[in-house]
């Protein structure tokens, strides 16, 4: 959920969790490394270190991404294009802000916003819906997961 901590974007929360230890340990990671994107923009850290949390980011989503479509595939998730296709666009978003970054410009807060909401939405909604496909006694997200894909 959004922090109220004003050094704080995002906070864990177990509710979070799928029972997906991996899955779950990259979630937490995720928040974490938001949290320090955000406290690096606080402070107004220099153009380098900004860079270097959002590769970072980029580098750890490309990741996880990797590994969610690959638990998908093997569990048969029907609605795995669609959610490939939120991961990607996911991908081009940050790397067009990294090219803002690189030509001077500073992260906006329209981005971390956006970083935020997705973050949540995502792993609420589409993430939880895979998990709960697979067997993961989570109550199913699948009307949600559709409007969110439709959308
Ligand atoms: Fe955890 Fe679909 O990203």
């Amino acid at each position: 959920m959004a922090s109220n901590d004003p050094e704080m974007l995002v906070t864990w929360d177990d509710e979070y969790r799928f029972g997906l230890p991996e899955i779950d340990k990259q979630h937490e990671f995720l928040f974490g490394l938001m949290n320090r994107i955000w406290s690096a923009m606080n402070r107004q850290a220099d153009q380098q270190e900004v860079l270097a949390l959002v590769g970072e980011l980029e580098t750890y989503t490309v990741t996880h991404f990797s590994d969610e479509e690959r638990y998908m595939r093997e569990t048969h998730y029907p609605r795995f294009d669609d959610h490939k296709k939120a991961h990607d666009a996911f991908v081009v978003r940050l790397a067009k802000e990294k090219q803002a970054i690189l030509g001077g410009h500073p992260l906006s807060d329209a981005m971390m916003t956006f970083l935020k909401d997705w973050l949540i939405s995502h792993i609420l909604v589409l993430d939880r819906d895979y998990a709960a496909h697979a067997g993961h006694h989570l109550p199913s997200t699948e009307v949600f997961a559709e409007s969110f894909y439709i959308g």
